[in-house]
């Protein structure tokens, strides 16, 4: 059922949004998608949007953000077919004014567009055992092992992963395999593995994702390097450490 809801504003180009509504604990509640027409104003986001629908119109409606900037990764859900985080799409980009979000795939849903990432991504730092490994007794009064600084570089670019969970809501292998850990999974293990102060051999990390959950899932159809917002070199990530799987 489409449901339709109007918010009037000054002058400017007026946008429609439509909206995925469910809220999978309310027995009663039914899939549905409810439109939302309201004013552009200059440089909204589809974050902006969202938050002028929830206090203008409906302030049933369920999304997730903290940070607005494009760093904590909440905002993520799937805007007219595509993975994208919602503090960082302008309206602007949608020429016929029309834009359709729904939430992201692979994730519990909560309700609406919200979806429970952190629970998975918690699991998933668990499992491939996402720390600093090392017999070395930690001292916090000697000053940090140096580090070269190209390798620094490199492992800075690699943590700098939001865990939005868009590489994973724009993967096949995790659509159809429930356990893959996916781009930022193999990601965090890549991390690791070239950091100097992680004692783990490459047969430590076979253990961790010398399997079709893991390293040899990825059939490298490129969905988390095209849409990963912080643009991650996953699938060169991805490769580096298959091929470092396929010598142990
Ligand atoms: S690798 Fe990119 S797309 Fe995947 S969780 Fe990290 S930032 Fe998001
Ligand atoms: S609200 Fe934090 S990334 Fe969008």
């Amino acid at each position: 059922m489409n449901k339709s809801h109007t918010y009037d504003h000054d002058s400017g180009r007026k946008i429609t949004l439509s909206i995925f509504r469910y809220n999978p604990s309310n027995p009663a509640s039914e899939p549905s998608f409810r439109e939302y027409t309201l004013t552009e104003t200059p440089g909204m986001t589809l974050y902006i949007a969202l938050t002028k629908i929830y206090t203008s119109i409906d302030h049933d409606l369920s999304f997730d953000f903290v940070c607005r900037a494009g760093i904590c990764g909440s905002c993520a859900m799937v805007v007219n077919g595509k993975p994208r985080l919602a503090c960082k799409t302008l309206t602007s980009e949608f020429a016929d004014a029309r834009i359709t979000l729904m939430p992201l795939p692979t994730f519990k849903h909560n309700k609406d567009l919200s979806v429970d990432t952190g629970n998975w991504m918690n699991a998933m730092s668990l499992k491939v055992e996402s720390w600093i490994h090392s017999k070395e007794q930690t001292d916090i009064s000697r000053i940090e092992k140096r580090v070269d600084p190209d390798t620094a570089d490199e492992i800075f670019e690699l943590d700098r992963c939001i865990e939005c969970g868009i590489c994973l809501a724009s993967c096949s292998t995790r659509i159809m395999r429930e356990d893959f850990i996916g781009a930022v999974g193999l990601n965090r293990v890549a991390r690791f593995s070239i950091d100097p102060h992680d004692e783990r051999t490459d047969e430590d990390f076979y253990e961790l994702i010398g399997d079709d959950n893991g390293i040899f899932g990825c059939m490298s159809l490129m969905g988390c390097e095209d849409h990963c917002p912080k643009h991650l070199p996953l699938q060169s990530r991805i490769a580096y450490m298959r091929r470092k799987m396929v010598k142990v």
